[in-house]
C-alpha cells in the first residue's frame, strides 16, 4: 500500500513538472504570486513550487484515513444538485479527485492564487479566485458541504475565528463543514525540538497558532450555529525508520515546510543562524530522526453539521 502511494505521488509530480515548464501563462501566474506574496502578512511557504508538497500531503492523508473526507456525506453523491466547496483549494487536488470519480455533485474551489487548472478539468468543477478573509463570494446557505485543508500556518488565531464563521455562513443548514490539518510532531529529539521551539515562538509572536486542530474543535464546539462536532486522528511516524513509505512521504512534506522559501530566511533571522548553519542543523535533525528518534505526527479530520 505504501509503495502505491509513492508511485502515485511520483507520477503526479512528473505530470505537474512536465506541464508547468511548457506554460508561459503558468510562469506569469508564478511571478504575480511572488509579487503578491511580498504583500502577504503571513510568512510561511505559499509559492507555486509548494504545489508538490500539497499534493503529497493530499495523498498521504487519503492513505492514512483511507478516505478523502470523513463527514457522513458519501450517500449524497448521487444527488445532482449537491454542492461542494473547497476553500484554499491550492492546485485543486482534493476536488479534482472527487470530481473525476463522482459525476453529479457540483464542485467549487476557491483560492487566493489561481494555481488550480483553468482549462483541463472535469466539467463539474469551477474554480474562483478569492480571499476568504475578505468574505467568500457566495450567498448564505449555498453549499451542502464545505471543506478546508492544510491551512495551519496561513491565518492568525483571530482570522481562524472569522474564517470558520464564513465557512459556516455559506453552508446550508444540515450541511457539513470539514477541516483536515496536520499537527507538528511530538516525541521529537533535541535537534528537531530546537526548530519547533523557534517556529512556535516565532508563530506565537505573530499570533499564528501552529497547533491549530484542537483550537478548531474548541471554536466549533462553542459555536451555536453548528452541532455534532466530531474528529478523527491518524498518526504517522516521521522518517522511514519507523514510518516506512508513509513516513518518508511525510518527511518530504516536512522538508518542504522548513526548506522552501521564504521559511529558511525567516527562521535563520529568528534562530540567529547563517543559511549554511540552518541547512546543516536541519540535516542533523533528519539524521537524528533516521538514527532512531521517530517523532509522531498527527493529522486531524474535524467535521460538524450546520444547525437547522
Ligand atoms: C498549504 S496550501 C493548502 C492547499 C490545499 N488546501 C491542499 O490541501 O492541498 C494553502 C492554500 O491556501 C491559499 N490561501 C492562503 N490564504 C488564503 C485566503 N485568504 N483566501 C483563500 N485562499 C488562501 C494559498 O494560496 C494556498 O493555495
Amino acid at each position: 500500500m505504501g509503495n502505491s502511494i509513492l508511485s502515485t505521488l511520483n507520477k503526479t509530480r512528473k505530470m505537474k513538472r512536465g506541464s508547468s515548464s511548457k506554460s508561459s501563462k503558468s510562469k506569469e501566474n508564478n511571478n504575480n504570486r511572488q509579487n503578491e506574496q511580498k504583500q502577504l502578512q503571513y510568512y510561511l511557504p505559499n509559492h507555486v513550487k509548494d504545489t508538490d508538497i500539497m499534493v503529497i500531503l493530499h495523498f498521504l492523508a487519503r492513505y492514512l484515513f483511507q478516505s478523502i473526507f470523513s463527514a457522513p456525506i458519501e450517500h449524497k453523491f448521487s444527488q445532482e444538485d449537491y454542492k461542494i466547496l473547497d476553500v484554499g483549494c491550492g492546485p485543486g487536488t482534493w476536488l479534482l479527485e472527487l470530481a473525476t470519480v463522482h459525476k453529479f455533485p457540483k464542485f467549487f474551489g476557491l483560492d487566493l492564487f489561481p494555481i488550480y487548472p483553468t482549462e483541463i478539468k472535469p466539467d463539474n468543477v469551477e474554480f474562483t479566485q478569492g480571499d476568504v478573509l475578505k468574505g467568500l463570494p457566495f450567498s448564505d446557505n449555498t453549499f451542502d458541504y464545505v471543506h478546508q485543508g492544510n491551512m495551519l500556518s496561513v491565518f492568525t488565531f483571530e482570522e481562524w475565528h472569522s474564517v470558520i464563521q464564513e465557512l459556516i455562513r455559506v453552508c446550508k443548514p444540515g450541511g457539513y463543514i470539514e477541516f483536515t490539518e496536520p499537527e507538528l510532531a511530538t516525541n521529537t529529539g533535541p535537534i528537531l525540538t530546537r526548530f519547533y521551539d523557534a517556529l512556535i515562538t516565532l508563530s506565537d509572536s505573530r499570533n499564528v497558532k501552529i497547533r491549530i486542530s484542537k483550537e478548531i474543535i474548541k471554536i466549533l464546539e462553542s459555536s451555536p450555529t453548528v452541532k455534532n462536532v466530531d474528529y478523527k486522528i491518524a498518526t504517522v511516524s516521521l522518517g522511514t525508520k519507523k514510518g516506512g513509505n508513509a513516513g518518508q512521504a511525510y518527511m518530504e512534506v516536512h522538508d518542504g515546510y522548513f526548506l522552501n522559501d521564504p521559511m529558511p530566511e525567516t527562521m535563520c533571522k529568528f534562530m540567529e543562524l547563517s543559511q549554511e548553519e540552518y541547512l546543516k542543523l536541519f540535516k542533523d535533525a533528519k539524521d537524528e530522526i533516521e538514527s532512531g528518534v521517530a517523532p509522531d505526527c498527527d493529522l486531524y479530520r474535524i467535521w460538524c453539521q450546520k444547525a437547522q
